[in-house]
């Protein structure tokens, strides 16, 4: 029986960064991969992050030959879609990052078991191969890291054909002529603006009476503007109570307060209602790890009720994002070394990667009036700024919101070309515990996109140049 230092189960953002953190602490660290691809990287690089991102960064270029470049003097022949090739860059892209994460637990001695994880004890790991053959492998602690899977719609069977998740919504063989999407959330609006772009009708079907719930509503409502022009169909307000498949399929709406149903036809549907954690078969129940709602429950180090077994990522509380497991993944691995690992939940970046794109951090307008807080609003339109209008991108803002106190950066949200990478040194001010001064005294280059938020933080003022 091989025994370690510590044993990951689950090697996505969250599993593989705390391997590779422990590992460099000097832990002998084994990783335990259920994946029938035998890759690591979970969700985000196998299914979810990266080849969304390579498909939305491809059909953007479709989409930009198709409507932008002759406003910008260059003319291009009739650009034509070659779907085979998009999806072959959307696979290099997938294998590079997955064979990136191999060499990297290579390099730091992290030895692999592909197969099911079930913790028997705890320091006590069975691995259950793909032909059922069985090892245990022990430690002095164990990492929880098992991520999420989709949410499924009762009564709709995910056959990943016509009726597909997030993961057949990757390799749709054709644009299909009518997708629907049933969630207006984070995947719903990035995987129909793919398939938009490659020329499908897409109508998205919401249970609320917004898009993106949770993102700043000023924001929402600009975007949902924003993708009707670009052709999006919205039906808010209601949920898809049937679906039924023939020739295509016909969709059953009703309105979420009750009322008359109707129909719709469709392609593609694309279930996209939100994620759940991943435990099943982990054998939690049976060492008695608590649980709430599906989710881990973990304290503020990161351990379960069960001595020796922590966890992390998806499985635990608070947000599905790539970038907060990882955070996660490192401040396991320094507690176990007997370090201070700490995650600021405060200073954890959204982004949407859409376009425009949506990034914010901090709390939104309508979370700072839920708890009272008294704070002040500086705002900025990218058009007036002269980057942003060469670039002939100008739809969206940024929008500081500062303690009306002490001027403590409490929320940054952005909708705006490369709002995403701009969303970092908002990140930053708010890590510091910065003011709206802070980032109004700071320097930013001319001409750049990153003049909005020092005119928006100029803004919280009303001492904003250039508007
Ligand atoms: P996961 O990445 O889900 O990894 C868990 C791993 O554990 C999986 O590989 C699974 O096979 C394995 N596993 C589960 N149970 C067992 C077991 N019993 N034994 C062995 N192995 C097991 N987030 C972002 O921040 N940015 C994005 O742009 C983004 N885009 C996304 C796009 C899509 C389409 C999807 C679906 C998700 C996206 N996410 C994005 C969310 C992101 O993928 C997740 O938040 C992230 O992967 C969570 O990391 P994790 O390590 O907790 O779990
Ligand atoms: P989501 O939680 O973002 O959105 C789901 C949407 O579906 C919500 O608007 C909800 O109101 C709606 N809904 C729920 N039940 C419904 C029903 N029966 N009928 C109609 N609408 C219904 O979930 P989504 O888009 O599936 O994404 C899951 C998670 O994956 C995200 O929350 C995020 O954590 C992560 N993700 C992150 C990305 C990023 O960071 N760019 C990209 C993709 C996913």
């Amino acid at each position: 029986m091989s025994t370690y230092d510590l044993i990951v189960i689950g090697t996505g953002p969250g599993g593989y960064v705390c391997a590779i953190r422990a590992a460099q602490l000097g832990m002998k660290v084994a990783v335990v991969e259920k994946r029938k691809t035998k890759t690591h990287g979970g969700t985000c690089l196998n299914i979810g992050c990266i080849p969304s991102k390579a498909l939305l960064y491809a059909s953007e270029k479709l989409a930009e030959a198709n409507h932008d470049l002759a406003a910008l003097g260059v003319i291009v022949d009739t650009p034509k879609l070659d779907l085979p090739a998009m999806l072959k860059h959307k696979d290099d892209t997938v294998a590079a990052n997955v064979n990136g994460i191999g060499f990297l637990f290579k390099k730091h001695k992290i030895e692999s078991f592909f197969g099911l994880g079930e913790i028997k004890a705890p320091g006590e790991v069975e691995v259950t191969a793909e032909d059922g053959t069985k090892q245990t492998i022990t430690a002095r602690n164990i990492v929880i890291a098992t991520g999420s899977d989709v949410t499924p719609l009762p009564g709709v069977e995910i056959d990943e054909q016509t009726i597909v998740s997030s993961t057949g919504a990757l390799s749709l063989a054709e644009p299909p002529k009518d997708l629907l999407v049933v969630g207006a959330g984070v995947i719903g609006l990035e995987l129909g603006s793919v398939w938009g772009r490659l020329g499908s009708n897409v109508t998205v079907v919401e249970f609320l009476d917004r898009i993106l719930p949770g993102v700043d509503a000023e924001v929402g409502k600009q975007f949902q503007r924003i993708l009707q022009k670009q052709g999006f169909t919205f039906q808010l307000g209601q949920k898809v109570s049937k679906i039924e498949k023939g020739k295509r399929l016909r969709v059953t709406i009703e309105p979420a307060a009750g009322g008359e149903a109707s129909t719709l036809e469709a392609d593609v549907v694309l279930v996209a209602i939100g994620r759940r954690p991943v435990t099943e078969g982990l054998g939690l129940e049976k060492i008695g790890v608590a649980m709430e709602r599906g989710r881990v429950v973990i304290d503020d180090h990161f351990a379960t009720n069960v001595a020796g077994v922590y966890a992390l990522g998806d499985v635990v509380r608070g947000p599905m994002l790539a970038h907060k497991a990882e955070d996660e993944g490192l401040a396991v691995a320094e507690i176990l070394a007997g370090q201070h690992g700490h995650v600021n939940y405060e200073a954890i970046p959204s982004v949407v990667y859409t376009s425009p794109e949506i990034a914010s951090v901090g709390a939104t307008e309508e979370e700072l009036k839920a708890r009272g807080i008294a704070y002040k609003v500086g705002k900025f339109p990218f058009t007036a700024n002269g980057r942003a209008r060469a670039m002939r991108q100008t739809d969206g803002f940024v929008k500081f919101l500062a303690d009306a106190e002490t001027d403590r950066v409490l929320g940054v949200h952005i909708l705006g070309a490369g709002a995403g990478e701009l969303i970092a040194e908002a990140c930053l001010l708010i890590e510091f515990g910065g003011s709206s001064e802070d980032l109004a005294r700071t320097s930013h280059a001319h001409p750049t996109l990153s003049e909005a938020m020092r005119e928006a933080a100029l803004a919280v003022e009303k001492r904003q140049i250039h508007m």
